[in-house]
């Protein structure tokens, strides 16, 4: 018999006795495309700035300001308006109060962002919550209008999401939480790029526990499958994604740590039993390692030629010397934009494999890890 292509139409289940085959199509997919190459070029990577604002609040308090939506929006404003930034940044990930915001002088945030190359994405799952029968884990809301919204942030200017869920190594992790953070992160991913939105796919493996990379590795892989099988089952363009992978690494509380080169073989490997190349990029997250570890595993990556771009979606690593070298202070907002140009140049750098961490200083080597840490 043959089959027969039809676009937009939903497949039938397996084994059923209709055998059409969709080839799906939306009118956004060229420009996915676009906007996932847009993002994936060499030497450049993602700035996440999308703290909620209970954590982006935190931070704050860390060097004496008050978490207000003023405060907020005069850090941001600082990271946004950075002179030089889109050399080595490619897109910027924000809260939905930095999207629809404007700077101090009136100018939109995502203006900042695009008058420098950089694509304004968005932050659009609304946050972990208990779930119920796992062994104390957590799922992720924000399906329920989502495709609204979405709408809504295309219109302000977004071309690409991010969905962040998370995984615990020491939970199991349970088969419930895995499957529900693979379905959950497909039917986003599905719902992003009909709105035309480039979904950044982002199933977080924790840091927290005493595992080694062995373990890591397994749970990795397991998670990714899960990830993958769902994604194509609602019809993901895969050319149209990013992921966002956490490094394949021992456990936060581990007995024995890795090089970089181990770090970067152990994800290497995993990349490639679980990740099509179809996939135009790869941008990690730094999940509480010191800006230097996330820079040299990094660079690590990049020694040979990769079947995705390799790079970068940190938030922390890139955040983390820009708020020490300020301190909410109007004399220190020049440096503090220059540590965060130091530290974007380090990791396009890494991204390029030529990284070199000699004049790095021992700030960059503080660990950012906080257990059970909320974004
Ligand atoms: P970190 O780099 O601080 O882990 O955050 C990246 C991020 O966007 C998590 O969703």
């Amino acid at each position: 018999m043959a089959l027969s292509f039809k676009a937009g139409v939903a497949a039938p289940v397996a084994g059923s006795r209709a055998r059409s085959v969709v080839v799906r199509a939306t009118k956004y997919d060229e420009e996915l495309v676009a906007t996932a190459h847009k993002i994936a070029t060499a030497g450049r990577g993602i700035l996440a700035m999308d703290e909620s604002n209970a954590t982006c609040g935190k931070r704050l308090q860390s060097i004496g300001l008050e978490n207000t939506e003023d405060s907020r929006r005069t850090y941001r404003e600082l990271l946004v308006t950075t002179p030089g930034l889109g050399k080595y940044i490619s897109g910027a990930i924000m809260f939905e109060e930095t999207l629809f915001q404007k700077t101090s002088t009136g100018k939109r945030m995502t203006e900042c962002l695009t008058e420098q190359g950089i694509v304004p994405g968005i932050k659009v799952d609304k946050g972990l919550v208990p779930l119920a029968n796992s062994n104390g884990e957590s799922w992720c809301m924000g399906l329920d209008g989502l495709d609204t919204r979405c709408g809504d942030y295309y219109k302000a200017g977004a071309r690409f999401a991010k969905w962040r869920s998370v995984v615990s190594i020491p939970a199991g992790p349970s088969l419930i939480a895995l499957r529900d953070c693979a379905y959950g992160l497909a039917r986003y991913a599905a719902i992003a790029q009909n709105a035309g939105l480039v979904p950044i796919v982002e199933p977080e493996v924790l840091l927290d526990g005493e595992q080694d990379i062995d373990q890591c590795l397994e749970v990795q892989e397991a998670i990714w499958a899960e990830t993958f099988k769902y994604m194509a089952d609602n019809k993901v363009m895969f050319e149209g994604i990013l992921l966002k992978p956490a490094m394949v690494t021992p456990g936060a509380d581990a007995k024995v740590k890795s090089s970089p080169e181990t770090v970067a073989a152990y994800t290497l490997k995993m990349l490639r039993r679980r990740v099509p190349p179809a996939v135009p990029g790869i941008m990690f997250l730094s999940g509480g390692q010191s800006e230097l570890e996330a820079t040299l595993n990094l660079n690590a990556m990049n020694q040979s030629p990769n079947p995705w771009h390799v790079s970068f979606s940190y938030a922390r690593a890139l955040q983390n010397s820009v708020l020490k070298t300020w301190q909410g202070k109007p004399e220190n907002y020049k440096a503090a934009q220059e540590s965060l140009l130091q530290r974007a140049k380090a990791n396009s750098d890494a991204q390029l494999g030529k990284y070199d961490a000699s004049g790095e200083s021992a700030a960059a080597g503080e660990r950012t890890y906080e257990k059970g840490y909320k974004y």
